[in-house]
């Protein structure tokens, strides 16, 4: 039956009760016009079905813990997400469920957001990319997707009712592209909701985020689903563009959208338009057959998932420093300390808690490459925060013996998880005192990290010889630090958020967590790079960088067109070498840099970049499209994304902090942009505006020769600063034309605030 024929056929009770679920899990069917039942299940980096999906149960079936985004965006391999997405989706279909609860798109606004290692990066573009190919692979097998939370979930505290005050400008370049390029180029089958409120409404209601620019601007046709628990108005959801309240079931909520209908407070044509969305969607998912006739139980390659998950987690780790100790070679005993070597810490904590097919534990896996090596083990540090220096006696006695310490460090579940936000960027104390007194007896120490955001290391970084940042790998990391450790693998991983040296370095320190139920994103546009860019802070680790067992080197860089017009874009490229004695693979990176612009612009963004695998001696050329987006800014008076005519350098680089070459192009705009002037703008927007200029122009010469008869043009005593000993055209260009004009008025033949709305009338014609 055609989705229109089922909708005219349906009572308003059963069309309310559509939009709400009918348990934790699942939609309501209508058993008489034969709408099945559709599960959802979270999600993201794997699937956590519960036996019954009608229940809110903590237990759920085995599944393949995939890392998390952190350690996903840190591949920078968009090829393996859709990899992954797949084998995401294949798990779906023999669990039993229609649609995936993630991809996370958020920005990691700062470094302490309990959720952030759901989250991909501090930078839009990059997360776009990640959010996208993940969606794709999803969805290439008919299982459903859910890009969460929109917009503006950047933070634990008061999740459910903070309202993130944002303008629009840094919405619109910061915190909704990622959002926006994963709708453009995937089409999830749904979108979530955030919790919080976005400029005072909530994110559940908001008309603008969801009919505007989601539905209407983007051309989303999926259908927007609640976060668990994010509706408080059910009516004022429905109109604001929320389609589906989850979880269920919510009688009352149903009852109140019937009323709302009947008493003329809520169109029905507004419930319609809900219900053809979700109806849409339970008839998409139902094409793909699930489980075994429709039930759990239905299989999955078990090994060849957690195989992908080791891949992924290889190609996710970061190397962070080196002096040569790695890859590990002919040590006759190495001394392995810490937990998380014995239990592995490779996933967060909260809804995205998955229950592993299996694990690789560490220790073993390292034992298992280690060869003839003597291998020892101390636990090193409690699980609780409490401060046990007999552990780290016992871990610096066999560091003593060895030839080798490596230090498994996971940074504790009470630290970091989804629910609140951290509060330092440390690890524990205990931790900490534990890395310094190994490396203290043992210059040799390497430490392997687990964590999903970053930390602060100067207490003692310097102190030690390696250190590998391991994320929350995945249910198969443990195999993936064994082979870098051991140089099975060549680490390719790279940062997708900068490591600052300390907090109060971070862009939204001042600005975090917010209080009296608001928070202010007063650093705009400068999160992540960013900001590190215009303050000229130094970092710990800037974004984009990795260290490899080999090395790498860019020439003969070119691009397709020295001028162009923005909407053709332009081809950047480089031919990258492998210098070094060992396979390896690099990441390119490509950055815009706006050499002038209107408004300000943060100093470079990232708009491109391309994972090259080379053999040792091996050159390849790698080439990278930029199109108009990669140049444009949005404008928050023309409300639209515009570019101008300039120079822009492009700038390829190794890391944020490694630009290895840069070209200069020039851009020719082919906008043509309404005026924008009014009564209130200034004499420096009138002459910048070629309207402005062609009517306003012939008077300014008149009106600088006015102003300097009036105030003088130089006091040879006190230098040529004019009699009041200023330069009055400093002064008068970034006034409004009429408030200069009035202290002109006796030399105008007409009212200066006539004589603007004279010009104004010109330029608007
Ligand atoms: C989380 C979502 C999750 C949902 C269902 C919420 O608390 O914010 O990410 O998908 O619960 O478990």
């Amino acid at each position: 039956m055609k989705i229109q024929t089922i909708i005219e056929q349906m009572t308003l009770e059963e069309k309310a009760a559509l939009c709400t679920g009918a348990s934790a899990w699942t939609t309501t069917p209508v058993e008489r016009l034969d709408v099945p039942e559709m599960i959802v299940s979270d999600g993201p980096h794997g699937v956590r079905r519960v036996p019954n999906v009608h229940e809110m149960a903590l237990e759920s079936l085995p599944a393949t813990c995939f890392p998390t985004a952190s350690c996903l965006a840190s591949t920078w391999d968009v090829d393996l997400i859709h990899q992954m997405g797949e084998a995401l989706a294949e798990e779906c279909i023999a669990l039993n469920v229609d649609v995936l609860l993630g991809p996370g798109a958020n920005m990691k606004r700062s470094p302490l957001g309990g959720r952030n290692f759901e989250y991909f990066s501090e930078d839009p573009y990059l997360a776009g990319e990640m959010a996208a190919s993940f969606i794709n692979g999803v969805q290439s097998k008919g299982v459903g997707t859910s890009l969460k939370h929109y917009a503006a979930n950047n933070q634990e505290f008061q999740r459910f009712s903070i309202s993130a005050e944002i303008d629009e400008r840094t919405l619109r370049e910061i915190y909704l592209p990622a959002f926006e390029k994963a709708v453009k180029q995937a089409q999830p089958w749904t979108v979530m909701c955030a919790y919080n409120k976005v400029n005072g409404t909530f994110a559940s209601e908001h008309d603008i985020l969801l009919n505007k620019i989601l539905k209407d601007e983007w051309g989303f046709a999926g259908l927007v689903v609640s976060d668990w628990g994010a509706v408080r108005d059910r009516v004022a959801a429905l109109k604001g563009g929320l389609d589906w309240e989850m979880p269920g079931p919510q009688g009352r909520r149903v009852q109140e959208v019937v009323t709302a209908v009947r008493s003329g407070k809520l169109d029905e044509a507004v419930l319609d338009e809900s219900v053809r969305r979700i109806l849409r969607i339970v008839f998409m998912a139902a094409e793909t057959p699930k489980g075994s006739n429709g039930s759990i139980g239905g299989e999955f390659d078990v090994d060849a998932h957690h195989e992908l998950a080791h891949h992924i987690a290889t190609e996710g780790l970061v190397l962070l420093k080196n002096d040569g100790i790695l890859p590990l070679k002919g040590q006759q005993q190495i001394a392995v300390i810490g937990r998380s070597a014995e239990q592995a810490h490779f996933q967060g904590g909260g809804s995205s808690h998955i229950n592993p097919t299996k694990v690789a534990v560490p220790f073993k896996e390292l034992k298992a490459q280690a060869g003839d090596a003597e291998i020892t083990y101390a636990q090193g540090y409690p699980t609780d925060d409490s401060f046990r220096q007999d552990l780290i006696d016992e871990a610096v006695t066999l560091a003593q013996a060895a030839d080798v310490a490596v230090l498994y460090i996971a940074l504790p579940t009470f630290k970091e998880s989804e629910g609140y936000d951290r509060t330092d960027l440390d690890l524990t104390d205990q931790q900490v005192a534990l890395i310094k007194a190994v490396a203290r007896v043992q210059p040799q120490t390497v430490v392997v990290l687990n964590n999903g955001a970053p930390l602060a290391m100067s207490a003692w970084i310097d102190e030690v010889a390696a250190v590998l940042e391991g994320w929350m790998m995945g249910q198969a990391g443990g195999t993936a630090v064994a082979d870098t450790l051991f140089g099975k693998v060549n680490p390719s991983g790279k940062l997708a958020e900068t490591f600052p040296l300390k907090l109060a370095d971070t862009p939204a320190h001042l600005n975090w967590p917010g209080d009296a139920g608001k928070v202010h994103y007063g650093e705009g546009l400068f999160i992540g790079y960013r900001y590190y860019d215009a303050k000229e802070l130094p970092v710990l680790f800037p974004f984009g960088y990795g260290l490899s067992y080999t090395t790498f080197e860019y020439s003969n860089p070119q691009v397709s067109a020295k001028t162009f017009k923005d909407l053709g874009g332009v081809t950047v490229s480089v031919e990258v070498t492998n210098t070094g004695d060992v396979f390896g693979k690099e990441t390119v990176q490509v950055y815009v840099c706006d050499k002038q612009s209107g408004l300000v612009r943060p100093y470079k963004e990232l708009k491109g970049f391309a994972k090259v695998a080379l053999q040792p001696g091996e050159t390849k050329t790698v080439s990278i499209d930029l199109d108009f987006r990669a140049f444009a800014y949005y404008h928050p008076e023309y409300r639209q994304w515009i570019t101008e005519d300039g120079e822009f350098d492009l700038l390829i680089a190794a890391s944020a902090a490694d630009v290895r070459h840069a070209l200069t192009v020039t851009l020719e705009s082919t906008l043509e942009l309404p005026c924008i002037l009014d009564k209130e703008s200034t004499v420096r927007e009138w002459m910048a505006d070629a309207r402005g200029q062609a009517v306003f122009g012939p008077f300014y010469t008149q009106m600088e020769a006015e102003a300097r008869k009036m105030f003088g043009s130089g006091d040879e005593r006190y230098g040529n600063d004019g009699a009041i000993g200023m330069d009055i055209m400093e002064m008068f260009n970034d006034m409004p034309l009429v408030s200069v004009l009035m202290f002109q008025q006796h030399t105008l033949p007409t009212h200066p605030e006539d004589m603007v709305a004279d010009l104004l009338q010109q330029v608007h014609n």
